[in-house]
């Protein structure tokens, strides 16, 4: 069975086409469904060993290989810069396996029994699949990246960021159009409040950052829905100490020129990346609470932020869980902006229904309680914030 979209391609792909193949029965297959490709039989190390370029397309037969073996070719493949699309048949292929090859760029599995028709659409779909990837990745697109920071725990940054990412995926409409990236990498929550698992695992890069491209940013991010990807670590206590700032600031950039929209989940406490991660914001969005305590924080924050970039950056911040004063003796708006010394750019409502129910069925409010007066004051914080012009001074890059 094809898992993706059944293939319609009209050009003829394939000959001329060097393809990598793994697995003694397809030894032949230049003489039949590939007519035309220059077939190489490889092994293991022959993808460990692979370069960008080197080949076309690689083809794995799952049952020619051991679990191992077949674990280390995707490994290889993912680690790989640009790494060429991946087609891998066979009868009963383990579902851990797929999950991770579907992770890279470009990958398809045809379950066996297939007919040689069904192959070379295959092949021939990631032929046409990989080529847009390059597009993607072309340096200099403009992208606008947001981060978003609570001024104490709990304020609802998380919520936030991942109703702000929503919102402008559904707007753009398109695939690959927003990133959220959760920069809590010890326990960052984005992935649970969406009910996906997390994948990425910087701490594997150690030092060697220049190894992250757009390819392999396709193979660390988890799609959550059309148009939005997450970027977020497995639990690690030890991540932020593990992943250096390098890898951080250069998985930032390598995002920057894919998506359309970043949009980061940072944590309050200040890191080794912190402030090019912030330097290379469009716009820094301070989520604070409707208390004095919370209050004080934002506008302490703020100053911090402001100081230590000198850019001329402001940060914008949001007032989230504004409640009706008839649940007790909270700040009003007004006497909250006294508080702060500057204006809030706005105010989300409190619905603990909405956000709790959300977070436990796993996804964005506005899909789970599209009328919650949440995702109203979202989109009024989105379309404001994106009516502003991009304002960049200094992209995240790294050293
Ligand atoms: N506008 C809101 N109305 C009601 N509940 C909300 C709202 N925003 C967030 N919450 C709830 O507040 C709690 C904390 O939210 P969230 O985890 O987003 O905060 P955070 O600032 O990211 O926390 P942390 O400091 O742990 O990262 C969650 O239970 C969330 O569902
Ligand atoms: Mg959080």
């Amino acid at each position: 069975m094809l898992r993706s979209k059944s293939a319609k391609v009209s050009a003829d792909l394939i000959p001329g086409r060097r393809i990598l193949a793994l697995g003694e029965s397809l030894r032949g297959l230049a003489d039949g469904p590939l007519a035309g490709a220059l077939i190489e039989m490889g092994a293991v190390a022959s993808l460990e060993d692979l370069q960008s370029g080197g080949a076309d397309l690689v083809l794995i037969d799952a049952d020619a290989l051991e679990a191992t073996a077949l674990a280390a070719c995707v490994k290889a493949l993912s680690a790989m810069r640009n790494s060429p699309p991946v087609l891998m048949v066979g009868e009963n292929l383990p579902a851990g396996l797929v999950r991770n090859l579907l992770r890279l760029e470009a990958a398809d599995i045809l379950e066996a029994p297939y007919s040689p028709e069904d192959l070379a659409a295959a092949v021939q779909t990631l032929l046409v699949e990989a080529q847009p990837v390059v597009a993607a990745a072309a340096p200099g697109a403009a992208s606008r990246c947001w981060g978003v920071t609570g001024a104490v725990g709990g304020s609802g940054a998380t919520t936030i960021a991942i109703e702000i990412a929503h919102a402008l995926a559904v707007q753009a409409g398109k695939d690959r159009a927003v990133c959220l990236v959760d920069l809590n990498l010890a326990d960052g929550a984005a992935a649970a409040y969406l009910g996906c698992a997390p994948t990425t695992r910087l701490a594997d890069f150690g030092h060697a950052a220049d190894r992250i491209d757009a390819a392999m940013l396709g193979a660390f991010v988890t799609p959550v829905s059309r148009g939005l990807d997450l970027m977020a670590g497995v639990r690690d206590p030890n991540a932020f100490d593990a992943v250096g700032r390098d890898a951080v600031l250069r998985m930032l950039e390598v995002a920057c020129e894919v998506y359309d929209y970043v949009i980061l989940d940072l944590p309050r406490h200040r890191r080794s990346w912190t402030l090019d991660a912030l330097a290379g914001c469009d716009e820094v969005i301070v989520i604070s609470e409707l208390t004095v305590p919370a209050l004080l924080a934002a506008r302490a924050y703020s100053d911090e932020i402001e100081d230590a970039l000198s850019t001329g950056l402001r940060p914008r911040i949001v007032l989230n869980r504004l409640a009706s004063r008839m649940f007790g003796p909270a700040p009003s708006m007004t006497e909250a902006e006294k508080a702060l010394q500057r204006k809030a750019e706005a105010g989300i409502s409190s619905d603990w229904e909405a956000a709790a129910a959300s977070a436990n069925l796993g996804g964005p409010i506005a899909q789970h309680r599209p009328k919650s007066k949440i995702v109203k004051d979202v989109q009024a914080l989105v379309e404001s914030l994106a009516a502003q012009p991009p304002r960049r001074d200094a992209p995240a890059k790294a050293a």
